[in-house]
């Protein structure tokens, strides 16, 4: 019932761990399923230099995570904005209907580090 995809960003997962020089940090949960997405980004000139995460859930949340910090390295802040749930579960060839959830907590918590390094920044 999983892509080939998403098994592989689950078993492999790219870009985990903390990031202790992070210019930007989302942290998004899901209150029904308990599960806790942390996003990282560093940004230079306006774009997306690097990204990790850590991430407390399911295997869809491990691979949403794996998936949505490989995509947003290089592109510009803009451009890292217009990730929604449905690019990232298609970006992973689908998700089953009830899994959906998962990648809503990866352009959330995405959003919201854009959000934290841009009120850093002062704008
Ligand atoms: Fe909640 Fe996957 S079951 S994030």
């Amino acid at each position: 019932m999983y892509s080939e995809k998403v098994m592989d960003h689950f078993t492999n997962p790219r870009n985990v761990g903390e990031m202790t020089d992070a210019h930007g940090i989302g942290v998004e949960g899901n209150p029904v399923c308990g599960d806790v997405m942390k996003i990282y980004i560093k940004v230079n000139d306006d774009k997306i230099v690097d990204a990790k995460f850590q991430t407390f859930g399911c295997g869809a949340a491990i691979a949403v995570s794996s998936m949505v910090t490989e995509m947003v390295k290089g592109m510009t802040l803009e451009e890292a904005l217009k990730i929604t749930k449905a690019s990232l579960a298609e970006a992973l060839d689908g998700l089953p209907p009830q899994k959906m959830h998962c990648s809503n907590l990866g352009a959330d918590a995405l959003r919201k580090a854009i959000e934290d390094y841009r009120s850093k920044q002062g704008k």
